[in-house]
């Protein structure tokens, strides 16, 4: 067991939370939580240990400003979690319980006030981060639309924590009425709770759009500006039609993309291409296109709508990743030099891929905004920590059942040890601490 120094303290936005949490050891393992389930690798020096079993399908990890982990677990509610001076979990109890919750959570940067989500509805509790207790439940959002994709993501601005952005994915591979930002579906949108009505607001009708056109926006995190980025889960089955001739182009293509999203207090309405625009990420399905990874293109160009029109309408992503590695969730390290991201894997792919963790390299520009290292057109601007030792074979039946982990959850600790994650495969819930190598 060692000691790890923290660095400077994340200079987080509107929080005054970091500044109090204390230091705790990386433990070599936990008593009474038991070896990790499934077997996995750690690549570049970085090392897991499992700080929590036994849970039911781990799908949001937050911290409060005690120190104290906050867990949405799917069907069964919020838990909190206090760490002992061995760095292991000593406490755990359920804060809310509610089968309903599925999967969305934050906190304030006050830690006064708690968000969580069903497939439906957005709430408020009023929380006591030293009791750890929470009162006044309100509900925040209401009338969410139902279908394939069930998380609806919530997260709390930072730089305004009356306003919080909440996520709906669409409800099908194509959801062509998503198009239009009034069905609800497909985007984000921004909610100021200060001003909630009661009983709450509706979904579709209420609240102003951040950005649409968002196939599956499941992750989202602000970097210390409080501009947010998104990872998207794009579509399956893909095929590509031109002069009349289809092609099947499913296995390395449409990428999952990571978009800038902006920054919430003043951007609206933007455009990211769904359900038409989708992403290019291996290039050799489209001959003689000049679309490189990254691009945006038709399923099916015509005479009317192409991909230059595409790439001239839609807000092209910042970045993209392999094609059904279904990226779930994603956090900066201290001072947003990484971003991490769980990847849940895939069934829409043979060989499998997914079932990791990976890092994209930040850089801050000169500007002062922070932005990946990588250009828009890599297919190299992220590396793999943490992983399935064999993701190929991963199964995915369902989306919680498997061979191998889930990835799901991806927060950093805020005493400074390294990467939580979690997996919501059914079998069981777990959570990992993944330390970075010493001096990164
Ligand atoms: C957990 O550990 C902390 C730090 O050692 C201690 O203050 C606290 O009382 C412990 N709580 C429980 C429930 O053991
Ligand atoms: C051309 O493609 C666009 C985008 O896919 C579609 O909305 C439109 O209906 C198509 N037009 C024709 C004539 O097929």
């Amino acid at each position: 067991m060692h000691l790890f120094k923290i660095a400077a303290v994340v200079a987080a936005l509107g929080s005054g939370a970091d500044a109090a949490v204390r230091q705790l050891p990386v433990p070599k393992s936990c008593s009474g939580v038991a070896a990790m389930r499934y077997q996995y690798k750690v690549e570049g020096g970085w090392s897991a240990v499992k700080i929590a079993g036994g849970l039911k399908q781990v799908r949001t990890v937050v911290w409060d400003s005690e120190g104290n982990m906050l867990v949405s677990q799917n069907t069964r509610g919020i838990s909190v979690h206090t760490f002992g001076a061995d760095g292991c979990i000593n406490s755990t109890a359920m804060l809310i319980s509610g089968n309903q919750i599925n999967h969305g959570l934050d906190i304030s940067p006050d830690s006064k006030t708690i968000y969580a989500s069903s497939e439906t509805t957005a709430w408020s509790w009023s929380y006591d981060p030293v009791a750890r207790k929470i009162s006044n439940q309100k509900t925040i959002v209401k009338g969410m639309s139902t279908g394939i994709h069930s998380s609806r993501t919530i997260a709390v601005v930072p730089q305004n924590p009356n306003l919080i952005l909440l996520q709906v994915g669409s409800n099908a591979n194509f959801d062509m009425a998503s198009a239009s930002p009034s069905t609800g579906r497909a985007i984000i949108k921004v909610f100021d709770v200060s001003k909630a009505p009661s009983g709450g607001y509706n979904y579709n009708t209420e609240g102003e759009v951040f950005g649409y056109g968002l196939r599956n926006e499941i992750g989202f995190t602000a970097d210390p500006n409080g501009v947010f980025w998104g990872v998207e889960n794009s579509g399956d089955d893909f095929t590509r039609t031109e002069n009349g001739q289809r092609r099947d182009i499913h296995t390395d293509n449409p990428a999952e993309k990571l978009n800038n999203l902006g920054d919430p207090t003043k951007v609206r309405n933007a455009w990211y291409g769904y359900p038409t625009c989708f992403t290019v990420w291996n290039a050799a399905n489209f001959p003689n296109s000049g679309l490189k990874t990254g691009s945006h293109f038709v399923v099916s160009p015509n005479s009317t709508y192409n991909d230059a029109t595409c790439n001239g309408k839609a807000v092209a992503p910042r970045l993209s990743f392999q094609a059904h590695s279904a990226p779930i969730a994603n956090t900066f390290d201290a001072g947003a030099k990484n971003m991490y991201v769980t990847f849940h894997g895939s069934w829409d792919r043979q060989p499998a891929t997914g079932f990791k963790v990976v890092q994209i390299p930040f850089t801050k520009l000169a500007d002062g905004s922070y932005d990946p290292v990588a250009p828009a057109d890599s297919m190299t601007g992220y590396k793999d920590i943490f992983g399935a030792t064999n993701p190929g074979s991963c199964t995915a039946n369902g989306l919680t059942m498997s061979n191998c982990f889930r990835l799901t959850a991806s927060s950093w600790d805020p005493a400074g040890r390294g990467l939580f994650v979690g997996s919501d495969n059914s079998a069981e819930g777990e959570i990992y601490l993944l330390v970075p190598p010493a001096g990164q």
